[in-house]
């Protein structure tokens, strides 16, 4: 499969949907490029999935980059998206473009993600500007739950579908090249999805986004601590791997495993060894 460009991307808008997952690591990477995923994201949803942090507030930019490095190691075809940390943007359009090139220089990203609307329009235009790509995040924005209630569906009154809206022509206007839309009304989401000329990527967004991302965890059942309503699980990972690995623990401790095809053995006689050394 051929990488995507920028250029690509922007053209499947309306055709045929583009596929997205988080990735955090080279392994996961491997598997998800060779499936034909066309973007992997490197979130900082790894801050709950990986790290164990209650939110993704802490997640720092050295924590995001050695994943973002690991992923890139990972995969050979897949546009690699990594997000921006929580403050890593926000203080300043200087910080921003500085910290959106270290994803750049220091971990081969292809684009960087970055969350709000209109609010964050001048770090968008000025990372662009320098010569990156970046993608929107609008609706339900992790980083700054607490100020909109906490982890629920955006958009569900006029004032703030309104807003939405804005919010994407906004980005869209400065230059971000797809907007992820997280927990939006599924008509909402197709508003906005007619409304710019950039691909929207639905997650809780319902079906008429011109793509789809989930968090490949919860996708594959691995995260159990909190399954969101818009989750759909493809399998069911967490009692396979508390199976295999109560297996694992059963044999070892009745001395089955290692058994005769998972040991090596040796021509030489033991014996006459311990025999040299005395
Ligand atoms: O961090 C993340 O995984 C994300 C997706 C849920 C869109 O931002």
């Amino acid at each position: 499969m051929k990488k995507l460009t920028i250029p690509d991307i922007i053209k499947r808008k309306g055709g045929e949907k583009l596929t997205v997952l988080t990735a955090y690591d080279a392994s996961f990477a491997r598997l998800l490029d060779a499936a034909g995923i066309d973007i992997l994201l490197v979130g900082d949803s790894l801050g709950n999935v990986l790290l164990g942090y209650e939110s993704t507030v802490p997640v720092t930019m050295e924590e995001m980059l050695h994943h973002a490095r690991a992923v890139r190691r990972g995969s050979s075809a897949a546009f690699v998206v990594a997000d921006m940390p929580f403050l890593s943007y926000q203080i300043s359009v200087e910080d921003a473009v500085r910290n959106a090139g270290r994803f750049y220089k220091e971990a081969g990203s292809d684009a960087v993600k970055l969350e709000g609307g209109t609010e964050v329009c001048p770090a968008v235009r000025a990372i662009v500007r320098a010569g990156m790509a970046v993608m929107g995040h609008i609706g339900l924005t992790p980083q700054t739950a607490a100020n909109l209630g906490g982890y629920k569906a955006q958009g569900k009154d006029a004032d703030s579908a309104r807003r939405l809206l804005a919010d994407a022509r906004d980005l869209a206007e400065a230059g971000v090249f797809a907007i992820v839309m997280e927990c939006i009304p599924d008509r909402l989401a197709k508003v906005i999805t007619e409304s710019v000329g950039v691909p929207t990527i639905g997650i809780g967004a319902g079906p008429d986004c011109d793509g789809q991302v989930l968090v490949t965890h919860d996708l594959l059942g691995m995260f159990e601590k909190f399954v969101p309503r818009f989750v759909k699980g493809y399998a069911n990972l967490a009692p396979q791997i508390r199976q295999a690995v109560t297996g694992f623990k059963q044999e070892v401790q009745a001395g089955s495993f290692p058994d005769a095809a998972h040991s090596f053995t040796m021509q030489l006689d033991v014996d006459s060894l311990i025999n040299d050394r005395e």
